[in-house]
């Protein structure tokens, strides 16, 4: 039997009924078949008797040689006279005595009423028949007489002729209350039994239901408990009574603890401290900052995403104003402050929060009231503090920017590479005139006068225009990723030492550090874009010494480019390349502007630079993070996944 059927409570309590059912319907069968045999046994021995009576009654009338006669004619049944039989069939008490021809139609009855009758016997059953033929005698029931209140039996017994052949039937009726009764009983008890057990059934079935609804009820509220033990009705094989105790003790500690918390609260230290208050409960689990500061303004609830998001300390920041805690997020004190002075509700604000390193965080804000119920006049009722609610939406606004600059950079691309195809045939043009002016070989035509070193100049000019077409087409033109594995340390290391001598000549101290994990990408692309990097950290030099100075010489310089590789935090995998330096800085007018094509500072910068490191972050689906401060130096950090996203399509921008 299934096992999780008898570990269940439900489950013995209807194996047990069903058990009292089969057990009630074998008793009745068995009673039914006692009194069956009872019958049957009642039957055989009257039977016997009767069959008695009819071997006396031939014998009499052989004695009374009423049967004398029939012997001396073959084939010719004997004829006896009603009047005889009647009076027999008294003496002896019998219902009946008939004499049958073989046929079994009645010759002569002590019922006068019966003659010329078939009997049902012998008129439809040969085997009766032949066996009186053969001699024998036969006993059955007979259907039960008009005039009889009880069961009735027959004996069958031929009368032969001299040659022993059988002409004649004697049948003997008699009547035999007992086998009536228990006839009648046997059919009463079989209808009452049939009926008892339908009546029973229908009882179980009432009592199990009456029974398990309780327990069922306690089940599906131990399902429900707030205390129980996650996953315990995942196992089956687990006995349902233990599971029932497990999850209302799971409750009971559930109550428990609340009671102490709630004693703890209501404690002889009299009210509770702002930051034990029952709200914490509420917000502790909740995945947004939340903050709630009383009427005077300071903080009364904080909950962990708060603390994690601000930077707080829970122990020191209970208490405290809010205008000297959130310090760093001037225009969330301006939000506070207007909702206490005018129970002003203030949604969807966005909120830059600094931090210490100058790098800014794009906080939602919520800020509402916190007041009690309108007062009776309904009027509303005085502000008790504020609610403020905060979500980091930096990741949100970066993902934005970057699906910006993605369509942005596709409209581009498509308007500027016909230009650029125009404008390279024309500088293609002035170059080949220039170079034949250069050479001296100009057409039959051309004035001597023009000096070769103005030639020259066109001719460097047209490079330098060459090189902004051929860098802002980089920039424009849609780029197929050719993905691979890239080694990022042997990328880094073969750059610094292509880069050795600039940087020797600048006197920077050129520095590799960190780790540089291998990712898949577009090799070319990313050796270009730290080389960039690293080329503005060397010129920020230049610009940090005006008036062309020489830099300071030999590997002690304070200059200094670090190259660092970092692992991102997590497990998505991924690198973080950063480039910093100590030179100029960018001053924090320009920083907007330095990923613009064709912003720049320098006096032969194209501006391309940082626009196509840019690029090849975003279709890396990466990103670059700028840190500076003007006259301290600046970091750029290459941020890149461990594979483009949907690497199967090579993206394309
Ligand atoms: N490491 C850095 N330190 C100081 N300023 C920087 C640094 N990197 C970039 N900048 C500023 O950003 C501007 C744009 O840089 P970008 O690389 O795009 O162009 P560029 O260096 O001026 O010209 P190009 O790289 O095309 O020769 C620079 O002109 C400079 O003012
Ligand atoms: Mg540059």
């Amino acid at each position: 039997m299934n096992r999780s059927l008898l570990n269940s409570y439900e489950g013995q309590i209807k194996v047990f009924l069903v058990l009292l059912v089969l057990f009630l319907s074998v008793a009745i069968v068995l009673d039914f078949r006692l009194l069956v045999s009872a019958r049957d046994a009642i039957q055989g021995e009257v039977g016997r008797r009767v069959a008695l009576e009819a071997d006396v009654v031939r014998a009499e009338l052989e004695r009374d040689q009423m049967l004398r006669g029939l012997r001396a004619e073959a084939g010719t049944p004997p004829y006896i006279p009603p009047t005889f039989l009647n009076l027999m069939a008294r003496q002896k008490g019998m219902l009946a005595i008939e004499i049958l021809t073989i046929a079994g139609k009645v010759l002569s009855s002590s019922d006068p009423e019966r003659v010329g009758r078939p009997d049902p016997l012998l008129a439809g059953n040969a085997g009766a028949s032949d066996r009186l033929k053969a001699g024998g005698s036969v006993v059955a029931p007979l259907d039960r007489l008009a005039r009889s209140r009880y069961a009735t039996l027959a004996a069958y017994r031929p009368i032969q002729d001299r040659s022993r052949a059988t002409i004649a039937v004697i049948r003997v009726l008699t009547e035999v209350p007992a086998l009536g009764s228990v006839d009648f009983n046997l059919t009463l008890m079989a209808a009452f039994q049939a009926a008892g057990l339908v009546f029973v059934l229908t009882l179980v079935i009432l009592f199990a239901r009456w029974l398990l609804q309780p327990y069922r009820r306690l089940m599906s509220a131990a399902v429900q408990a707030p205390g129980q033990v996650p996953g315990l009705m995942s196992d089956v094989a687990r006995d349902e009574p233990d599971y029932l105790v497990e999850a209302f003790q799971g409750v009971l500690d559930k109550l428990r603890a609340q009671e102490q918390e709630l004693s703890r609260l209501k404690g002889p230290q009299g009210p509770a401290s702002p930051s034990a208050l029952p709200g914490d409960h509420l917000v502790g689990g909740m995945s947004s900052a939340v903050l709630v500061f009383d009427r005077t303004g300071r903080l009364t609830v904080l909950n962990p995403a708060a603390e994690r998001l601000l930077t707080l300390d829970r122990s020191s920041a209970i208490g405290r104003k809010y205008g000297d805690l959130l310090g760093r997020a001037e225009r969330l004190i301006d939000l506070i402050d207007r909702s206490l002075r005018t129970g002003e509700s203030l949604s969807r604000e966005v909120v830059p929060l600094a931090d210490p390193g100058g790098k800014v965080t794009h906080l939602g804000a919520m800020v509402s009231p916190i007041r009690p119920a309108d007062g009776a006049m309904g009027a509303p009722a005085p502000v008790e503090g504020v609610l403020c609610l905060l979500a980091d939406l930096t990741e949100i606004k970066t993902l934005r920017e970057k699906v910006g600059l993605k369509e942005n950079l596709a409209v581009l691309g498509e308007m500027s590479a016909g230009i650029a195809h125009e404008f390279r045939n024309a500088l293609a043009t002035i170059h080949g005139l220039a170079r034949l002016i250069v050479k001296g070989n100009g057409n039959g035509g051309h004035d001597p006068a023009v000096p070769r070193e103005h030639a020259e100049t066109i001719l460097r000019e047209v490079e330098g225009i060459e090189k902004v077409v051929t860098d802002f087409l980089r920039y424009a033109r849609p780029i197929h990723l050719n993905l691979s594995e890239v080694d990022l340390k042997e990328v880094v290391e073969n750059l610094a030492r292509d880069l050795g001598e600039d940087a020797r000549k600048a006197g920077v101290a050129l520095g590799i550090e960190g780790t540089f994990p291998r990712i898949a990408a577009d090799e070319a692309l990313i050796r270009q874009a730290i080389r960039n990097l690293l080329m503005n950290a060397l010129e920020s030099f230049a610009a940090a010494a005006p008036g062309g100075e020489r830099p300071p010489a030999g590997p002690s310089a304070r200059r200094r480019v670090i190259l660092r590789g970092e692992v991102p935090p997590g497990d998505q995998g991924g690198a973080r390349i950063v480039v910093e330096d100590n030179g100029s800085g960018i001053p924090a007018e320009d920083l907007p502007r330095i990923f613009t094509p064709f912003f720049t500072t320098k006096e032969h910068g194209t501006g391309l630079g940082l626009a196509l490191v840019q690029k090849t972050a975003v279709v890396h689906d990466g990103q670059v993070e700028v840190r500076s401060e003007a006259g301290k130096g600046a970091s750029f950090t290459l941020v890149l996944p461990a594979r483009p996203g949907g690497a199967d399509s090579p993206p394309t921008l």
